[in-house]
């Protein structure tokens, strides 16, 4: 029988899972299946940010786990870039299939294109245009050494092509996230249904549709200073007097409050409520519940890049805690409006919002639940045989 490379589709963080999701199956069907080699960095290893989402999102167990964990960014790339590299000489891949703009999509890119594998690229494109952000030089240079290219939305591959890509390489495909919103969608729990999941000893905070906020928060820029998390989480009270805020807490920022002995602005510990008795924090949430929260949410509030694209998918009002976005098309056709960390301007959008006069936005263009088809189409004429 003949031997056929596999294509190697490497996930390592949370944002990476959803999308994957909507490519395996994509590629591993119809009448010329693909094969596929499932490789996990192990960037994201803890149960709340890795297993519970394999489960829910029935993505099979990784081929090859490298479990790579944390660390600094030189030590977590380079750490993928020696793991990796064995795992490419074994298997003789055919092309390595990166997604989105985590350290684990650099470094896999890397090892690859200098072992004359190509790299193809799902979200590429995107720019905030702000290099402070590590995701940021992350999209730019796996990009740049990346052979076939799929985009989001349109104005990708403008941004694409003036950094010197080749325009026959970049293939306008739509949001393979919003597949898998859409997917799993019709499971996703109420939000009471969550709650009582989550923190049955809490009967009383509110749960009904469009009565409370939703908060995430993770960007280094947000959490790694703790000024500015202060002047935030103050902010954050000031709107849970408005609205009562539900906030799954993710790992670096729970761990960043502790640090900066900022668990008293929220009340203590993990699962206990705000000194103003409406900041629930919880700790970090599987897919479906997430989206069980955000589909019923009066407004989220976010620094996520996914969670921009999610909540215009669903036509839920989101404030963006961040000075800019690599999402525009969020903000132009979708719900999304990028408010930084000024307290007034936060607090100005949030009572537009909740006086009803929030954006109404629209859906943006092949965000219909097919991305991942046109991906495996192109994949499969290229590497098919
Ligand atoms: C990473 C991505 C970011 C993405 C985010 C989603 C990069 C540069 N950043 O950020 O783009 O939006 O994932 O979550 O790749 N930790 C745990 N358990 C885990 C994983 C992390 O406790 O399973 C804690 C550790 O303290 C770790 C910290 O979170 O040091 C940061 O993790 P890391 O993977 O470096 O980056 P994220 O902030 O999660």
């Amino acid at each position: 029988m003949a031997h056929y490379s596999p294509i190697l589709c490497v996930v390592g963080a949370r944002p990476n899972f959803m999308k994957m999701a909507a490519i395996l199956p994509a590629l591993q069907s119809g009448p010329s299946p693909l094969p596929v080699r499932l490789i996990h960095t192990g960037q994201h290893y803890d149960e709340a940010m890795k297993a519970s989402f394999f489960r829910q999102l029935q993505i099979p167990e990784p081929d090859v786990d490298l479990e790579v964990g944390s660390g600094s960014h030189a030590q977590q790339t380079a750490q993928i870039m020696q793991r990796f590299e064995p795992v490419i000489d074994r298997e003789k891949p055919e092309a390595v299939l990166v997604v989105g703009d985590v350290n684990s999509t650099l470094a896999c890119s890397l090892v690859a294109v200098k072992k004359r594998i190509p790299v193809i690229h799902v979200e590429a494109g995107l720019r905030s245009f702000d290099r402070s952000m590590p995701e940021e030089i992350n999209r730019i240079l796996t990009d740049r050494i990346s052979d076939l290219l799929f985009t989001t939305e349109r104005q990708a591959k403008i941004h694409l092509t003036q950094e010197g890509v080749v325009p026959k390489r970049v293939h306008f495909v739509g949001n393979v996230m919003i597949d898998t919103l859409r997917r799993i969608l019709p499971q996703a729990p109420s939000s009471a249904e969550v709650l009582a999941r989550e923190v049955p000893h809490i009967t009383d905070f509110p749960r009904e549709p469009g009565s409370y906020a939703l908060l995430t928060l993770h960007r280094p820029s947000n959490v790694d200073d703790p000024g500015v998390l202060e002047k935030l989480l103050m902010t954050m009270r000031d709107v849970s007097r408005r609205v009562p805020i539900i906030f799954p807490v993710h790992p670096r920022t729970a761990l960043r409050i502790e640090q900066a002995d900022l668990g008293f602005m929220l009340g203590g510990g993990l699962q206990r409520r705000g000194p103003t008795g409406r900041i629930l924090q919880l700790p970090p949430l599987g897919y479906v519940e997430m989206l069980g929260l955000m589909a019923h949410a009066r407004v989220v509030l976010t620094d996520s890049g996914g969670i921009q694209e999610e909540t215009t998918a669903l036509g839920v009002p989101c404030l963006t805690l961040r000075e800019n976005t690599e999402r525009p098309i969020t903000v132009a056709e979708g719900t999304n409006t990028v408010v930084g960390q000024d307290g007034d301007r936060i607090l100005g959008e949030l009572d537009s919002i909740l006086a009803g006069k929030g954006k109404a936005g629209r859906v943006p263009e092949l965000w219909d639940g097919q991305a991942a088809q046109r991906i495996a189409r192109v994949i499969k004429q290229r590497f098919g045989r």
